[in-house]
């Protein structure tokens, strides 16, 4: 008997179940596959909304048509050798051993392929690296799990900024004006992206990368920590926020106010004192004073690994907290948002939270038990690796009454 053809026959057939299987699971990621054309998608790579991302875009088009080429030349020739030389019991056809002509040719073709793709890629990726024509810096720095944002002074696009400004999750940036991101870590890689306004950039502890972007017209472009950064990793978000000149002034005035002290005797005035009390250990909040007339500073390296942690003076001018990961907005006023038109845009996102719009349940079920909505230790007991110290909010156990008198001291921070 014949071995080598008992073995063809019996690779060549698959039992009914897991060609089933096969099958559903073909369709399955076809279907999914599918799913990220949707339109409006926020994240859609192919809908740039700047210059940066228009740059890849006009790149990218071109080698996915050619990839794609290539792709179903391959799928059809490997199928029909596949349909061609199916096991029909037939004998092992004549076995041949290199074909120097083919070998050569199919070569040189993927080689002048990828040639002729590498230029326009080495240009674009010099024009994308660009930094002499930067018109504002901003400092971006990554910690688990979460970005802050720190404005140095000096100007950004028309607008000048006096004093530094630090924030978190939402970059907020004059449109049409190239900004230069100086992006590094606290603690592990993480990566930067908005799609729709450029590429990925790493950031890496230790290390400087700066990334460009530039928005188009007013509007909110979102986007994602894309580097595996530990427990909380797909809970490490952030969003870009364009805004014109004149509404830009408006956001850096704002940011620039004195503190608004809550009403003494109010509920929110109760929360300054418990705020004070148990979050300023890690949060600042500027020109927050103690009973005595002194600053309320903050200590966060005596606390947390990456030694800082948001600052909330303007909690309630972002849209989404703990690393843009869950919204301050309701549903109904966020989706106003997002599908604001461009001039209508920076008036309703400068209001920012109003009591009317503000989505309070995930804020208290964070105050009630921030590890419960976001892992950020494997074993919150036992901090010996860490020095003692903690990743990202731990539990406080705060009472529902000192809950309902933070909520209230929060809001006014806008
Ligand atoms: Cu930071 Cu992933």
């Amino acid at each position: 008997m014949d071995r080598s053809k008992e073995t063809v026959s019996t690779l060549g057939r698959m039992p009914s179940t897991r060609r089933h299987w096969s099958r559903a699971a073909l369709l399955t990621s076809v279907g999914l596959m599918l799913a990220g054309c949707a339109n409006n998608a926020p994240q859609d790579i192919f809908e740039p909304k700047g210059e940066n991302s228009k740059k890849i875009d006009t790149l990218q088009r071109p080698v996915f048509y050619i990839a794609g080429v290539v792709a179903l030349i391959v799928i059809g020739v490997v199928g029909y050798a596949m349909w061609k030389f199916k096991d029909r019991g037939q004998d092992i056809p004549e076995q041949t051993h290199g074909n120097p002509k083919l070998e050569i040719a199919l070569t040189i073709l993927p080689a002048i392929i990828l040639a002729g793709i590498s230029v326009p890629t080495v240009i674009t990726v010099f024009q994308l690296d660009k930094k002499t024509d930067a018109e504002c810096i901003i400092n971006v720095t990554g910690q688990q799990w979460w970005w802050e944002y720190d404005y140095a002074t000096g100007q950004c696009g028309d607008v000048k900024i006096d004093k530094p400004i630090v924030t978190a999750g939402e970059l907020v940036i004059p449109e049409k004006t190239n900004v230069l991101l100086r992006i590094t870590s606290r603690d592990v890689i993480h990566s930067y992206w908005i799609p729709a306004l450029n590429g990925k950039r790493d950031a890496v502890p230790g290390r400087l990368h700066t990334l460009r972007m530039q928005a188009d017209q007013p509007g909110i472009y979102t986007g994602q920590c894309t580097e595996f950064c530990g427990l909380s990793h797909s809970r490490m978000r952030q969003a870009a926020v364009a805004l014109t000149a004149g509404d830009f002034q408006k956001w850096v005035d704002n940011q620039m106010k004195d503190y608004v002290a809550p009403e003494a005797g109010s509920l929110a005035a109760e929360g300054e004192a418990v705020f004070t009390a148990n979050c300023s250990k890690c949060h600042q909040i500027n020109d927050l004073k103690n009973a005595d007339g002194s600053p309320v500073l903050s200590e966060p390296d005596l606390y947390v690994v990456p030694g800082v942690a948001p600052n909330l003076s303007h909690l309630m001018n972002r849209t989404a907290f703990a690393g843009w990961t869950f919204d301050l907005l309701t549903d109904e006023c966020r989706v106003k948002l997002w599908n604001a038109k461009p001039a209508d845009f920076g008036a309703m996102y400068l209001k920012g939270i109003t009591p009317e719009c503000f989505e309070q349940v995930a804020l208290r079920d964070w105050l009630r038990n921030p590890p419960g909505m976001k892992p950020m230790f494997v074993d919150p007991n036992n901090l010996s690796s860490t020095g003692g110290k903690y990743r990202g909010m731990p539990n406080l156990n705060l009472k529902p009454d000192q809950i309902d008198q933070l909520i209230a001291y929060l809001l006014g921070r806008n």
